[in-house]
């Protein structure tokens, strides 16, 4: 990485900087003086629309290099050309890339200077996408983000928070400046490098996947007032969902009835029971990791009543009950679209460990988080965790903390393992 005592092994790279369309535009002129700190030069493209934001006269004068806007420039053609411009570069970095940006290169465009460029080059590029939330978690920006990284093109970002838009907030902000041009050194220094291998985990690193979280109780109607209930929270679930979108998945958090705000920039299908919670998993699916945290009733009353039952009339009712689906073993156990990691959850009130390493083989998931929720220890509706994760190799015991912190933990191990292929935590 970078450092002030001797020089650095990115020294004298060239790296092509394509700015796009986006309010973030203003950020790369601190990105292009970071660069310039650590020795890197920098040519700058800039699209149309970027020169909405910030102009070539601020971009060059900072680069000390002139910028080039225009395919169809004679002298910009004669001087460098644009087959030039990509075949001089160490490395190509889109910032911010714009929907617009990455739809044109996820469809191969090259209508203007910016995309003819990242169509004719062979270089690694690293896209920083900058958007509404709104924007990034469309389907048509998932599939198109999907294509690049299928391509290979490495991604930094985006991270979770305020918009410049007023009261807009979620994933979308472009990667700071500092973290760009981190992440320009590493694949500058590790050209050979697998663009996931160069992710500074664990920001960004499930960008462009899919995660599916369950959370909450479920409530089995008795009658059309009463219901067979749980005292799940959701806590737990809710801030794995949240975690995961932070680290830029699109999340879908399937809830039972909690009183609990949506997490920013997950997709929230409220459902009230189990058959109605496997209804609602089956339709979100497929997923690239499943997080199973509701506390799903195991029975429901096998004939719920339509009227409310009348005191008195004909007794103290009794009620039958019937056995729920297990959703956590039905995903685990599809062949066609098992999501590549499954993780159950295990709340037991005794021999913890004992009972979740039998859960784990009877249900087919990968790994297990069990806890102890016997009432003396507060989990259950509390804000504190105390868990174990069992994998195939064994138990990792955690120290009690935050449920948020459990779940950032959990979705930075579950990242590692999707990123990184890993076999266990
Ligand atoms: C005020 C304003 C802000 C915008 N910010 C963004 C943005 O952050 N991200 C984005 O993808 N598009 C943004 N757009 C839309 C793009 O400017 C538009 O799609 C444009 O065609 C992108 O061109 P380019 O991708 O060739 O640079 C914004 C538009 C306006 C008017």
């Amino acid at each position: 990485m970078h450092s002030n005592s001797g020089p650095s092994p990115v020294t004298d790279k060239t790296i092509l900087l394509i700015i796009g369309g986006g309010i973030a535009a203003y950020k790369c002129l601190d990105l292009i003086r970071r660069l310039r700190e650590r020795k890197i030069r920098t040519r700058v493209v800039m699209t149309a629309a970027a020169q909405r934001f910030i102009t070539p006269l601020s971009a060059g004068a900072i680069s000390g290099e002139r910028v080039l806007t225009d395919l169809f420039n004679l002298d910009d053609e004669r001087e460098i050309g644009h087959i030039r411009l990509s075949r001089e570069a160490d490395l190509i970095v889109v910032a911010p890339a714009t929907a617009d940006l990455i739809a044109k290169m996820a469809g191969g465009h090259a209508d203007d200077l910016a995309t003819a460029v990242l169509l004719a080059t062979d270089k690694p590029v690293l896209i920083a996408p900058a958007m509404n939330p709104r924007m990034w978690l469309h389907p048509a920006t998932r599939r198109n983000v999907a294509m690049l990284q299928a391509d290979g093109i490495a991604i930094i970002g985006p991270n979770s928070g305020e918009m410049a838009e007023r009261g807009e907030a979620g994933p979308g902000r472009m990667a700071e400046p500092l973290e760009i041009a981190a992440r320009i050194e590493a694949m500058l220094a590790n050209p050979t490098l697998d663009p996931a291998a160069t992710a500074p985990t664990p920001r960004g690193s499930l960008s462009g996947r899919h995660v599916l979280v369950t959370a909450g109780p479920t409530h089995e109607p008795i009658d059309p007032v009463r219901y067979i209930a749980n005292r799940s929270s959701g806590r737990q679930g809710y801030a794995i969902a949240a975690a995961a979108a932070q680290l830029g998945a699109r999340v879908t958090l399937v809830s039972g009835p909690v009183e609990l705000a949506d997490p920013a920039g997950v997709k929230v299908v409220r459902v009230q029971t189990a058959a109605e919670m496997l209804a609602a998993v089956d339709i979100a699916l497929p997923a690239d990791a499943a997080v199973f945290a509701a506390a799903v009733a195991d029975w429901r009353v096998a004939d719920a009543a339509t009227e409310k039952i009348k005191k008195g009339k004909g007794g103290t009712p009794s009620l039958s009950l019937i056995e729920n689906p297990d959703i956590l073993k039905t995903v685990a156990r599809r062949a066609e679209i098992r999501p590549a990691l499954v993780v159950g959850f295990a709340a037991e009130t005794e021999r913890v460990l004992e009972h979740a390493r039998a859960k784990r083989k009877s249900k087919g998931c990968d790994w297990i988080v069990a806890n102890d929720v016997s009432p003396q220890t507060g989990i259950m509706g509390g804000t504190r965790n105390t868990v174990h994760v069992i994998t195939a190799d064994g138990v990792e015991s955690w120290p009690e903390m935050a449920k948020d912190a459990v779940a950032e933990k959990l979705v930075a191990r579950i990242a590692e393992h999707l990123v990184l292929g890993q076999a266990d935590v």
